[in-house]
């Protein structure tokens, strides 16, 4: 059996990987961390017959991520395991503005969502398979905003250059282990989802830069998510995976 746990699966990005994996002609099981409960691919599971466990978390809250990482190798996770992966996608933009009008509250909960409960979820997954033989994978939805810096996002793009040098460190300490997990952190493009609608619809005031957004999104030059989902699981699954630590274009090999 092959495991996905996989955040922020109640819209955008995490939905669709849910659901292309939903799809798949394969014997897996998707396992979701979300703070609202995605009732629509529950049932989807139901008609593909799909293994689909969801587990309720806001990942503000991370001090609660190692009960819910507990619990899931305790009912979910069994010895037919053949290889497991960890999505990190769950992510906010919030606060948009400059650093001085930025409210607290706002600042540490990006950091928290962003940065810190990746961390503990890596934390945790490696605690629960260090022993086990099998393929391993962790896959960091990062960023351009981590190396491409605009004002006005200062919260954004420092917790996903921390996420990238986060993953690197850990691609370090793996590389002495006997059963290494492998790791890679993903700028996944401009893809239309609500953090898109977040960005287009900041006023000039806090967010000069607004119009950049608006006019790609007029332009059409945004990607879908289930296209981004197809790619971002092309390259979590394919061979190459972890030869590069922070895969910077995302690009697929596909031919339809
Ligand atoms: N869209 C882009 O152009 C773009 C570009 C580069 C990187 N990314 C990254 O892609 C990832 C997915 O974003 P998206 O574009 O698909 O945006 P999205 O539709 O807003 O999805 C974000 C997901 O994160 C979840 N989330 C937010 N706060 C949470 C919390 N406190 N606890 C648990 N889950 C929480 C959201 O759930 P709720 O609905 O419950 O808040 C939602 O499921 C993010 O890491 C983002 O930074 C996106």
């Amino acid at each position: 059996m092959k495991y996905y746990i996989i955040t922020g699966t109640s819209s955008g990005i995490g939905e669709s990987l849910v659901k292309e994996l939903l799809a798949k002609e394969e014997q897996n099981h998707i396992i979701s961390i979300a703070r609202r409960e995605n009732t629509a691919l529950s049932e989807i599971a139901k008609t593909y017959n799909k293994n689909f466990s969801s587990y309720k978390l806001d990942l503000r809250e991370t001090k609660s991520i190692e009960g819910t990482i507990q619990a899931i190798f305790n009912n979910d996770v069994d010895d037919n395991i053949e290889s497991i992966y960890l999505i990190n996608n769950a992510g906010v933009l919030s606060p948009i503005g400059p650093i001085e009008r930025n409210p607290d509250n706002e600042i540490i909960d990006n950091i928290a969502i962003n940065l810190i409960s990746p961390m503990v979820l890596t934390s945790h997954f490696i605690k629960h398979t260090n022993y086990l033989e099998i393929d391993k994978r962790i896959l960091n939805i990062s960023s351009g905003s981590a190396k491409y810096l605009l004002p006005s996002q200062s919260a954004y793009s420092t917790s996903k250059a921390g996420l990238d040098s986060f993953t690197k460190s850990i691609v370090l300490e793996q590389k002495e282990k006997e059963y290494p997990v492998r790791i890679v952190s993903v700028y996944p493009g401009v893809i239309s989802t609500k953090l898109q609608e977040e960005i287009r619809a900041a006023n000039k005031e806090d967010f000069p830069l607004v119009h950049l957004f608006q006019e790609a999104y007029e332009n059409g030059q945004l990607q879908t998510s289930e296209d981004t989902a197809k790619n971002l699981l092309e390259l979590l699954l394919g061979d190459t995976f972890g030869q590069q630590t922070v895969v910077e274009e995302l690009t697929s090999t596909r031919t339809s």
